[in-house]
């Protein structure tokens, strides 16, 4: 931290009423991290930044209502704004909120079950735990009780898997407003190999969705999802159901999951022995196309990557439920080179974290094993800008003018390993690989989300 940096503010926190933001232009200071566009030209050098990433030690990130304002040099910005309020973050790093592209929101407790693989844990684990939002007491509170947890792990974008029962999207949604979260969400449909209390006809899953979009689409940052669970779980009317819903609705986002395990992949190569590949099954119900989110994506070939590209469907890697769960390797590179669109996620509670950091440490040892490693300027692009334009959300994952104010204060935090390795060099880019290394939720030391304070203490004088 700098002492000998001259006075932030004529007027530091007079502006603050209740903690909150004045209603005119305000600013952070601290050091700021994010990406414009996809980074080139990474290098082993982490005090430089690759093009399309942007880094300034001393960095001041204006703000004014729920937007951006700029970004950049903090002497620079506030010789040119005299008496600008100014939150001092120094000593912390801002990046933009993070942006989870696959959640599970009834699987919070789920999360550390102990000893099974995809299908196995689905039975004794999840569909049991899901089965338990019919009531809704407990979904109102369950959902209340993730969205505080996603936004102590600063996310502050998520598409997520709800239930089947409709109140939990809508409490998902109407916590989210309040929390000014974007969320991304929809009832789940399953009509087959599930315990009765999850089964749902495809006509009544279909009200459902057409209901919560009728309530939530364009209701502030709230979208709807159209969400089969995965083809194990769709009977085939399901899927011309879905594939009605989908064409009707050429704008709607559509969320499952593709190819995560071999048992699974095998069993949909049973169910549905005409389609060339698991992926093809959802081709071929209209189901690929952009803002249409697969999690796993494991156990797809060179033409299954090649349809993700020309459908312009997004891959959601999930390499800690992917760890957790034994399903395997994602390969980024694959993807990449076939210019598929790719988006980080959580996959709570396969996952066993909601952190972006921890989830982008899992990532990197995933991609290592593979000889690919992810340069930390990647990593943020994933977890940012990258997830926000995988899902078709405009003014989300960075500080361009006029994006959305979502930010998260990076912090060393309590664990002496980060705190040491923090001390040893002062590059964001290399603070933010040792968060992605060493970090988690330990290390959100505030969230502001739509330009209101959510987590973490008020500003000091
Ligand atoms: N496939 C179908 N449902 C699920 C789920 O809830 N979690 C994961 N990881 N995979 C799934
Ligand atoms: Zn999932």
């Amino acid at each position: 931290m700098s002492t000998s940096s001259p006075p932030i503010s004529a007027r530091p926190l007079a502006a603050w009423s209740d903690g909150q933001p004045p209603s005119g232009p305000w600013a952070l200071r601290g050091a700021l991290l994010w990406a414009e566009a996809a980074p080139t030209g990474c290098s082993a050098d982490l005090s430089t930044c690759p093009t399309g990433v942007h880094q300034h030690e001393d960095g001041l990130l204006v703000i004014e209502g729920d937007k951006i304002i700029e970004a950049g040099p903090a002497e620079a910005l506030l010789a040119a704004r005299p008496g600008l309020p100014v939150d001092d973050r120094r000593g912390a790093l801002l990046v933009p909120g993070f942006v989870d592209t696959h959640v599970h929101a009834p699987q919070i407790d789920v999360t550390a079950s102990f000893g099974a693989q995809l299908l196995d844990w689905l039975e004794r684990y999840t569909f049991p735990t899901e089965a338990g939002f019919a009531d809704e007491g407990r979904a109102a509170a369950d959902s209340a009780a993730f969205l505080d947890l996603l936004l102590a792990a600063g996310t502050t974008t998520a598409m997520a898997f709800a239930t089947v029962h409709p109140h939990t999207s809508a409490h998902l949604f109407a916590g989210a407003e309040a929390r000014g979260l974007q969320l991304l969400t929809g009832p789940v449909w399953m009509d087959q190999h599930g315990p009765p209390a999850l089964m749902v006809p495809p006509a009544q899953s279909a009200a459902a969705t057409a209901a919560l979009i009728e309530a939530w689409q364009g209701r502030g940052r709230a979208k709807v999802v159209l969400t089969p669970r995965f083809v194990p779980s769709c009977t085939r009317e399901a899927l011309a159901t879905c594939a009605a819903m989908a064409a009707a609705h050429p704008d709607l986002h559509i969320q499952s999951h593709v190819a995560e395990n071999r048992a699974e992949v095998a069993w949909v190569a049973a169910l549905f022995p005409e389609a060339r590949s698991y992926l093809e099954v959802y081709a071929r119900h209209g189901l690929l196309r952009p803002g249409a989110v697969y999690a796993h994506c494991i156990y797809l070939d060179q033409a299954d990557w090649r349809l993700m590209a020309e459908t312009g469907a997004t891959a959601a890697f999930c390499p800690s439920s992917n760890l957790f769960l034994g399903s395997g390797l994602f390969d980024l590179a694959a993807a990449r080179a076939a210019g598929a669109r790719v988006g980080l996620g959580s996959d709570v509670g396969g996952g066993t974290s909601l952190s972006a950091l921890r989830t982008l440490g899992d990532a990197y040892k995933v991609l290592n094993l593979q000889g690919q490693a992810l340069h930390p300027a990647e990593g943020l692009h994933l977890a940012t800008l990258g997830g926000a334009e995988a899902l078709g959300l405009p003014c989300t994952g960075s500080f361009r003018a006029g994006d959305t104010a979502d930010v998260v204060a990076l912090s060393p935090g309590p664990n002496p390993l980060l705190r040491r390795r923090w001390g040893l060099r002062s590059s964001p880019l290399d603070h933010f690989f040792a968060l992605m290394t060493l970090g988690d939720e330990a290390n959100t030391a505030a969230v502001w989300a739509a330009g209101q304070q959510r987590v973490g203490a008020p500003p000091t004088p």
